[in-house]
């Protein structure tokens, strides 16, 4: 049976009361915090934001004009090691519901990494202003799927993410024509208990089982004609007619004939949920000329995410946290985005909700997700002014000269969309970063970059903790850098931004949204 989505109701902030008690940081951790419920959570999140703190509060006339290596040298290891801790801590607060430590979207884990990074931001409201950001997000969830073939089960099969479920018993095969994207790929299948065979390719995976379920199947098998390789695929936003779709192996696909008799049985459900992205900007500096940069907040649901994106996330709160102690002639804008591993949600809804003067404030965005690999390289990704928006390039090069600066090796990787770069890049704006490798190899030992990718044991052991650092620095380097000066930095090209900002959504050039392949 297929799930109906649920459109949670937007919280209603206006139902805040005056009497708020605020969790001190030791509370947040504590059992009572734990015994919340995840609506009470949310309200807290919000309560957060709300509350006005006092304090000392330095002068800012006082402070120093910022400077890489002052900034560099104030990152240390043991407030990336505390913060990375109370971020595990944060992941545990899921256990009751999962099972496991998790930091996924919707979790306790999740509402309360955004608590934390709030509270943290609290400490220094003399120096940044925040907000958080509220938006639909798609939760996916594959609890079981299988295939038999013939009454035998089918070893290799892989759900599609965002896939709805599928009870299909005894059904007969249709092979789609071509690659299953145009209706008359369709012709012949009749309405009934029928799943639908599809090969990869020309159109996205979710196009190929919404159509199928359009002209009757009841579920989806989709192969890469390619490549025996499962895909990791998403289905991305269903529609009304969005069928279970499994990825097979080409071998499987090729065995299958019109007399083969099928079962699928999917147990999975997409739903909508309410998420928040954070944005924090310094009260000073020139806010028509914003350096920005960003990690993400959520994990997926297998694990506690701690490199992925928690080190991303620690090294952005640790940066934030010292570069407060500098004055900074361009504003600069951190982000912690929710919904990364849903498709980028997060960052997407933010950057396509710029107006078109806020969007031509922002002069660069700059990634961090995954500083902290356990076989870490140290990998830049590969912008350039030709393929993306002027000033990629320059992003690009200010890393590879302080790796070289540092004589540390670095190499080149695509800049192909797995990360939250995607919707500033399409919006026109230059964007960069860095990353110290997910399931790749590494190109020295040819070993699995970080065997935790995605899993549970992506914890407090699955950090290289002197990527950590060296990464954490070279942000702090990046910050320093642009919020001191972006006088050689090339100017946004707004005119042409502006003009190019529907064509460029309609065709990405991207391959990826996050993690998953779309195509
Ligand atoms: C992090 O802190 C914990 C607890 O104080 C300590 O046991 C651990 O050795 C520290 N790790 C690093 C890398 O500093
Ligand atoms: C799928 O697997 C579950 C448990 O692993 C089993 O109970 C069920 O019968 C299987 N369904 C099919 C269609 O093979
Ligand atoms: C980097 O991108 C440029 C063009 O944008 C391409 O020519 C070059 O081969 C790429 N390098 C690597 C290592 O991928
Ligand atoms: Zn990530």
């Amino acid at each position: 049976m297929r799930l109906p989505f649920v459109t949670l109701t937007l919280l209603a902030t206006s139902l805040l009361s005056n009497a708020l008690v605020l969790p001190s940081p030791e509370q947040f951790l504590s059992q009572q915090f734990l015994a919340l419920n995840k609506e009470d959570l949310k309200e807290q999140v919000i309560q957060l934001n709300a509350i006005e703190t006092t304090g000392s509060l330095p002068a800012y006339e006082d402070l120093p004009l910022v400077d890489t290596d002052d900034l560099q040298n104030l990152i240390t290891l043991e407030d990336l090691n505390s913060t990375a801790i109370d971020l595990y801590h944060i992941a545990e607060l899921s256990l009751g519901e999962y099972g496991h430590p998790t930091r996924v979207i919707g979790s306790k884990g999740h509402w309360g990494t955004i608590g934390y990074v709030l509270k943290q931001l609290k400490k220094l409201k003399h120096y940044y202003t925040f907000e958080t950001q509220e938006f639909k997000a798609l939760d996916g969830r594959v609890l079981s799927s299988n295939l038999t073939l013939n009454g035998e089960p089918v070893e290799k099969v892989k759900a599609f993410q965002l896939t709805p479920g599928a009870h299909v018993y005894g059904a007969n095969l249709f092979f789609a024509a071509n690659k299953g994207c145009d209706e008359s790929d369709y012709e012949g299948l009749s309405a009934g208990n029928t799943v639908a065979v599809i090969q990869r390719g020309i159109c996205p995976f979710g196009d190929k089982s919404s159509l199928a379920g359009k002209f009757g199947a009841r579920a989806a098998l989709i192969y890469d004609p390619l490549s025996e390789d499962l895909m990791p695929g998403t289905l991305g936003e269903p529609t009304d007619t969005t069928v279970g779709t499994l990825g097979i192996t080409r071998s499987l696909a090729e065995s299958l004939t019109e007399e083969s008799i099928v079962d699928v049985e999917i147990n999975a459900f997409v739903r909508y949920i309410t998420t928040k992205n954070v944005i924090a900007e310094t009260i000073h500096g020139d806010h028509d000329n914003v350096v920005s940069l960003g990690a993400h907040s959520d994990s997926v649901e297998a694990g506690p995410g701690i490199n992925d994106d928690g080190s991303g996330t620690v090294s952005l709160l640790t940066v934030a946290k010292q570069l407060s102690k500098f004055k900074v002639n361009n504003a600069v804008r951190f982000a912690w985005w929710a919904a990364e591993e849903e498709g980028l949600l997060g960052s997407n809804y933010y950057a396509n909700s710029l107006s078109p003067e806020e969007n031509a404030k922002v002069r660069l965005f700059m990634d961090y997700d995954m500083m902290a690999s356990p076989n870490y390289e140290y990998q830049v990704y590969n912008g350039s002014n030709i393929d993306n928006p002027k000033g990629s390039e320059e992003i690009k090069n200010l890393y590879i000269d302080w790796y070289n600066k540092n004589e540390l090796p670095w190499v080149l990787i695509p800049f192909d969309g797995r990360s939250d770069y995607v919707g500033f890049i399409e919006n026109g704006i230059p964007g960069g970063g860095i990353a110290a490798g997910a399931e790749g190899l590494n190109s020295q030992n040819g070993e699995v970059l970080d065997e935790c990718y995605h899993q549970l044991c992506d914890d407090l052991d699955n950090l290289a903790w002197d990527a950590f650092l060296v990464n954490t620095k070279l942000i702090a380097h990046s910050v320093a850098t642009y919020s001191k000066d972006l006088s050689s930095f090339p100017e946004r090209e707004v005119e042409s931004k502006v003009n190019d900002v529907s064509e460029n959504k309609k065709q990405s050039k991207f391959l990826y949204r996050g993690s998953h392949l779309i195509m």
